[in-house]
């Protein structure tokens, strides 16, 4: 047999069923109840590794803070999901640009989350309803290759003799249909990195945008480097959406550092361990910055990795010595310096903003 485009596996939350059940999970998972300590020595082998088993899963899942790019993004974005409510001309998207892992991804979906929730509470009880479109930009994706993506999100059989047309023409009716008010097409830096593909498909899109009277939002990485913004449909994009960048925290100045600080300890605080002592991870947030060159997605992973190590070892808090084991991504690897002189630290940490 062989596979067909459909059988690729697919992200998670890029079929509507996937969306729906990311838009169905509570905003905050309940945390795992912490024992009182005479509990907690007395459980036997196989409870205490279930009782371990649960905190570190929750360790594990996505904590979400509230940091001001997110903060910025959802605003916007909100903004613009009001202000182009039954618009079908002069209506503007948002353009999330940034590094890789700065958030971006996170952003735009939490926001799509919420515009969903608001919507379902808005009109209850409408049937066949899909509020948003999420798609991941295949990469060197053709037109058809890009409407298919929107298809497949909503269930739309597509097959191998459909002319790129016809699917856009069925999936831009359904968006109709269904009451798509908002559409999230991520990684859109790969659509400007292919030549004339990369035209045809950017073309596709601005006739999505034209015919479905939603509000589009693209993410992808640092769109004025990729080539976004150049050529004819370069400037159309930049007359039609509004810009927000994402980047990592930095470390310099009072305001930053308090910030910095902020995301730290509310990391801190959501740890379920018997012994840790609140704030002492507060007093390593330098540490933690250059370990992580200011990466929220690299912290969590170096502060959820050490709680987990000192579950797995009895010790039930957090030390230097764990986190200074913890293996991070190969991008803060490379930007850490494990003994900076003074004038040195500054010029290393490429992370202005
Ligand atoms: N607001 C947030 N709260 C908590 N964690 C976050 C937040 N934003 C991002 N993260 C963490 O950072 C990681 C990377 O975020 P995300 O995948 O959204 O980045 P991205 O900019 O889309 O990266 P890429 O360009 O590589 O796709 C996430 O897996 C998550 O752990
Ligand atoms: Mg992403």
């Amino acid at each position: 047999m062989t596979s067909t485009y459909t059988e690729i596996v697919r992200h998670p939350l890029a079929t509507k069923e996937g969306w729906a059940s990311f838009t169905a999970q509570a905003a905050t998972q309940a945390p795992p109840r912490l024992l009182p300590v005479a509990d907690f020595e007395r459980l036997d082998g196989l409870e205490r590794e279930v009782y371990n088993a649960a905190r570190q899963d929750y360790h594990s899942t996505l904590l979400l803070v509230a940091t001001p790019d997110i903060k910025k993004i959802i605003t916007t974005g909100s903004k613009l999901l009001i202000n182009n409510r039954g618009k079908q001309l002069g209506r503007r998207g948002l353009l999330v640009s940034g590094a890789s892992g700065t958030g971006k991804s996170t952003s735009i979906t939490q926001l799509g989350k919420k515009f969903q929730i608001e919507t379902e509470r808005r009109t209850p009880g409408v049937r066949d309803r899909i509020p948003v479109v999420y798609i991941v930009c295949p990469a060197d994706a053709t037109p058809k290759m890009l409407a298919t993506e929107m298809a497949i999100f909503l269930g739309l059989p597509v097959a191998e003799r459909d002319s790129p047309q016809s699917v856009a023409h069925s999936v831009a009716a359904v968006m109709r249909r269904v009451g798509t008010g908002l559409v999230l097409v991520d990684e859109i830096h790969r659509l400007y990195l292919s030549g004339k593909r990369g035209r045809d498909a950017s073309d596709q899109l601005k006739y999505f945008f034209d015919t479905i009277s939603a509000t589009f939002v693209y993410a992808g990485l640092d769109l004025a480097e990729t080539g976004m913004f150049d050529g004819v449909r370069g400037r159309q994009i930049a007359g039609r959406f509004i810009p927000v960048t994402t980047g990592p925290f930095t470390h310099r100045g009072a305001e930053a550092q308090r910030d910095w600080a902020k995301l730290v300890a509310t990391m801190e605080q959501a740890l379920r361990l018997h012994r840790h002592k609140p704030g002492s991870l507060i007093e390593l947030a330098p540490y933690l910055h250059a370990r992580t060159g200011g990466m929220i997605g690299s912290l969590d992973q170096l502060i959820h990795d050490a709680a987990n190590d000192a579950i797995a070892d009895g010790t039930e808090r957090i030390t230097k010595n764990h986190l200074d084991e913890v293996i991070l991504d190969l991008a803060a690897i490379n930007q850490y310096d494990p003994d900076p002189g003074p004038g040195r630290a500054r010029h290393r940490r490429g992370d202005g903003r």
